[in-house]
């Protein structure tokens, strides 16, 4: 019989659809119907028991699980009648786990098919049953099988063509099962190759960023010490330029510097303070730029009114350094380098712990320095009549532990900074 005549004898056919969804049932129907079957449409197991009461098909397709009557049931209850338990039974379904195929053929259907099924795979299926069963011999025996499955028995009836599909059916799967597992495997090769692309890309982008970041500290870092550099320069240029119109002590604010460092060094200060007061050493005297140069050297002792105008040094100084912004309080310190504890410095003659540390200490380096130096109207000073002198003023004009530290420097004779 040719393929021609064989479509035109299954336009005739009827095929019964059990489908609760209505998307599938539409979809099912659409197909069949296209393709010339006549098409009774269901969508519950009760509904189609109904159906076949009035018009016996040539092939069911059900859907499993359904409201009502689920597809077990309904097959269950056509192939339990003698009248119609030769229509065969397609179970469409979502499942296909084993226990699940092994419940369908113990309620006596005939085929399964997993869904989504293709148009091509459905039809292919349907022309096959049809075949089948029309070439079937008519009361064909059907053997018991005995199925073992998760420990459970399970006594199945099948005919030897229905064995066969259903091995066909469970090789497809398994096919299916395959290419899927083979797709899965592809897709996590691509985005494991994706991963490390971008694992490499990551580590590019951060070797670049670190090493820019390294070249942006060192340029930070060498800028920083640029500009330490320029400011101790800047320092020096300064106190020099104090010294240029006093000759007579040049170098006293160096040595102020180093002794006041040694000072606090043995006070224990924190090393940033210290560094402060070096600085506020080094430009103690920077006020003396704007008194007159004669005064200043001038042999012999001074009058008191020139007295009175050096005087106004540490005011000058304080003028001079007040705008810039040390990270110390240099001008202050400067302002207060000739105060006293007990008030008798000047200018501002303030008393004791109104005058701050860093000046108490500036105060006896000052005055050590002075004493021990030539000047042009008194000789240098013996160390004994300096020690004195602190000795005498201890806690009176002298911060105390100034003193104290001050005099350790010179037992251990260390009066230089480290
Ligand atoms: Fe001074």
């Amino acid at each position: 019989m040719g393929e021609s005549s064989s479509r035109l004898e299954e336009k005739k056919i009827n095929i019964l659809v059990v489908e609760d969804s209505e998307t599938q049932n539409v979809w099912l129907r659409q197909i069949l119907e296209k393709n010339g079957y006549q098409v009774s449409a269901t969508y519950n197991g009760k509904e189609a028991l109904a159906v076949i009461a009035e018009n016996e098909p040539a092939l069911i397709i059900s859907d499993i699980l359904m409201p009502v009557m689920d597809g077990y049931e309904f097959c269950k209850i056509v192939k339990m009648d003698r009248n119609l338990k030769d229509i065969p039974v397609i179970l469409l379904t979502l499942l296909d786990n084993p226990k699940d195929i092994i419940k369908g053929l113990e309620c006596g259907a005939d085929y399964f098919m997993t869904k989504p099924c293709d148009e091509k795979n459905l039809l292919a299926r349907v022309q096959h049953i049809l075949k089948s069963f029309r070439d079937r011999e008519p009361e064909e025996s059907l053997a018991a099988v005995e199925v073992f499955h998760g420990g459970q028995k399970y006594n199945i009836s099948l005919g030897s063509q229905q064995i066969i599909d259903n091995l066909l059916f469970a090789y497809e799967i398994a096919i299916q099962r395959n290419r899927d597992l083979r797709k899965a495997q592809e897709d996590l090769r691509a985005f494991t190759e994706h991963l490390e692309e971008k694992v490499k890309e990551e580590m590019a982008a951060f070797v670049a960023e670190s090493t820019e970041r390294k070249r942006v500290d060192e340029e930070l870092q060498f800028n920083l010490e640029k500009l330490q550099r320029t400011f101790q320069e800047t320092v020096h240029a300064l106190a020099s330029a104090s010294e240029k119109r006093d000759p007579h002590t040049a170098g006293h604010q160096q040595r102020v510097a180093e002794l006041a460092c040694g000072i606090a060094k043995n006070m224990g200060l924190h090393a940033d303070q210290i560094e402060g007061i070096r600085v506020a050493g080094l430009l103690h005297d920077i006020g003396k730029v704007s008194i007159p140069a004669e005064i200043l050297n001038r042999p012999g002792t001074l009058a008191d009114i020139e007295f009175s105008i050096i005087k106004n040094h540490p005011q000058h100084g304080f003028d001079i350094l007040k705008t810039i912004e040390f990270p110390w309080p240099i001008a202050q310190i400067v302002i207060q380098h000739h105060e006293r504890l007990d008030g008798s410095g000047y200018p501002l003659g303030l008393l004791g712990d109104r005058i701050l540390l860093d000046a108490r200490i500036v105060a006896v380096a000052d005055v050590v320095d002075a004493m021990i130096s030539h000047r042009p109207y008194r000789p240098a000073c013996d160390l004994d009549v300096v020690l004195a002198e602190l000795n005498d003023n201890r806690g009176v004009l002298y911060d105390l532990e100034v003193v104290d530290a001050c005099l350790k420097l010179f037992e251990n004779k260390n009066s230089r900074c480290a």
